[in-house]
């Protein structure tokens, strides 16, 4: 089994990936603590994370990075998760690739290369923040995200991270919405002479309704809420101060009670929110989008005119932050992308997406270390020759990345 999983890892290594041999393959490590408090993944399994060890100037800062991949919103789509390895860790590969923010080469990673690196691996279906049990004397479901980001920081504490200089919470789409949901909790859990920082990657799903101006992101949100029990773990400040606390989960509306310094990485025309939140397929039964979707270079002028409206939205959204958040970053390219902290070639990397000259790995790192004042926005579609856009590239392959 392990001789399989090590397989399949070296044989996605074709094109832009590097040479295997210079990949970092990280153990992952089961968190037997979490039964203490019932924090178990959908299908009643144990939860994990991967960890690589810090060393030389970075052996005590900490970055925490969720892993992502959707949600499930109702029992049908929670059970059949459950049987994958986005609900339950018996069908996750136990060697997991760092790479991009989690590299351990200064030349790929130059500000986190040698910090404690740390991998929180998704198995709720709910960001980390669902308490709920699903049992209806046939099947059980279990919805603790909330638990399981608790026993794994419990069980990250004492380990070092209790003791961390710098700490730096990250993830990616439902990992990066993670990042808000959890960035004020991180925070209180570690000392105050810690620099605590958080980091959101194509997390910034928008309160923004469809072509047909069906409300289809909210409603999926509330369903979510719930179904696994979200609402009470969600920001009291925001859920007190708003008609519809569920919309709390929103980060547009959560982003002002979050008080420490936060980096907001997004595309505007992030390819999950295109194809589920703008144009979802109840909302083009007729497949009138399909080709747009799978290159932008096939819109029409109307669709593109949608397109840039979307980006508009984004960025109004994002008004108050830049206008008014001091200790904050922001990098919204303009690329048909989805999650670029990760992978090596949109993270850092010679021909990486940049905005005015710089590469998200050196925005982030400005920001964090306060070398600059990183707020970039980029021009809208087409201007951007730096991208590596997911579609658009003759590869439908790439799509799969979508959901992660
Ligand atoms: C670090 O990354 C550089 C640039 O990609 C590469 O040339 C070098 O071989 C890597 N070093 C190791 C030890 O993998
Ligand atoms: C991975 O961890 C398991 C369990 O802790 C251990 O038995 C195994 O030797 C480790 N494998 C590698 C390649 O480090
Ligand atoms: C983090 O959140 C959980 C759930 O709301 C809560 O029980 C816990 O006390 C919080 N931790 C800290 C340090 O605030
Ligand atoms: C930090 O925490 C310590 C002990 O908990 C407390 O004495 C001190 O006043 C705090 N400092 C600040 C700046 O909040
Ligand atoms: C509106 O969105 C909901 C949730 O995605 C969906 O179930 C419903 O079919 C949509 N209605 C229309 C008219 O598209
Ligand atoms: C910035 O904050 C001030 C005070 O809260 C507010 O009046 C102003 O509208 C904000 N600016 C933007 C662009 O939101
Ligand atoms: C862009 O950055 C590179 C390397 O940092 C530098 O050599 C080049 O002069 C910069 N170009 C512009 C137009 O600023
Ligand atoms: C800081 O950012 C500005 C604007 O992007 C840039 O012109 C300047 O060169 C940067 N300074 C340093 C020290 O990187």
């Amino acid at each position: 089994m392990k001789l399989l999983v090590y397989v399949v890892v070296l044989l996605t290594c074709t094109g832009t990936c590097f040479s295997a041999n210079d990949r970092l393959l990280v153990n992952m490590t089961i968190v037997r603590s979490a039964a203490d408090i019932g924090a178990y993944c959908l299908d009643g399994s144990l939860p994990a994370y991967h960890i690589h060890r810090g060393f030389g100037a970075g052996a005590r800062n900490w970055l925490l990075q969720f892993e992502g991949g959707g949600w499930c919103n109702d029992i049908e789509s929670c059970a059949a998760r459950a049987q994958t390895r986005r609900g339950s860790t018996r069908f996750m590969n136990k060697l997991e690739t760092f790479s991009g923010i989690l590299s351990n080469n200064a030349s790929r990673n130059p500000d986190f290369y040698n910090w404690n690196r740390v991998k929180i691996r998704y198995c709720d279906g709910g960001s980390f923040a669902g308490d709920a049990t699903h049992d209806d004397g046939k099947l059980v479901l279990y919805f603790r995200g909330q638990r399981i980001w608790q026993a794994i920081i419990e069980d990250l504490l004492p380990k070092g991270l209790s003791h961390a200089n710098k700490a730096l919470l990250s993830g990616c789409s439902a990992g990066g919405l993670a990042s808000y949901l959890h960035c004020n909790n991180f925070t209180n859990y570690l000392p105050n002479t810690t620099a605590v920082k958080c980091l959101g990657d194509a997390g910034f799903f928008l309160d923004s309704p469809d072509i047909t101006k069906n409300h289809t992101q909210r409603t999926f949100f509330q369903q979510l809420v719930t179904l696994q029990g979200i609402e009470k773990n969600l920001d009291e400040s925001c859920t007190s101060s708003i008609s519809d606390p569920k919309q709390c989960i929103f980060p547009q509306y959560l982003l002002k009670y979050i008080t420490s310094p936060f980096f907001i990485l997004n595309s505007a025309y992030d390819v999950y929110q295109f194809h589920h939140i703008l144009v979802p397929p109840s909302a083009d039964l007729r497949g009138h989008w399909n080709r747009c979707k799978l290159d932008p270079k096939a819109c029409l002028p109307a669709q593109l005119h949608i397109l840039q409206g979307f980006r508009v939205e984004m960025l109004t959204a994002l008004r108050s932050f830049l206008f008014n958040s001091t200790r904050g970053g922001v990098f919204i390219n303009s690329c048909f992308s989805h999650c670029q902290s990760e992978s090596q070639d949109t993270w850092f990397a010679p021909d990486s997406p940049q905005i005015h000259n710089e590469t998200i790995a050196e925005s982030v790192g400005d920001w964090y270390f306060g070398r600059n004042v990183s707020k970039k926005i980029d021009c809208p579609y087409p201007c951007d020759t730096t991208c590596h856009n997911l579609i658009g590239t003759g590869s439908t392959n790439d799509l799969s990345q979508i959901n992660s």
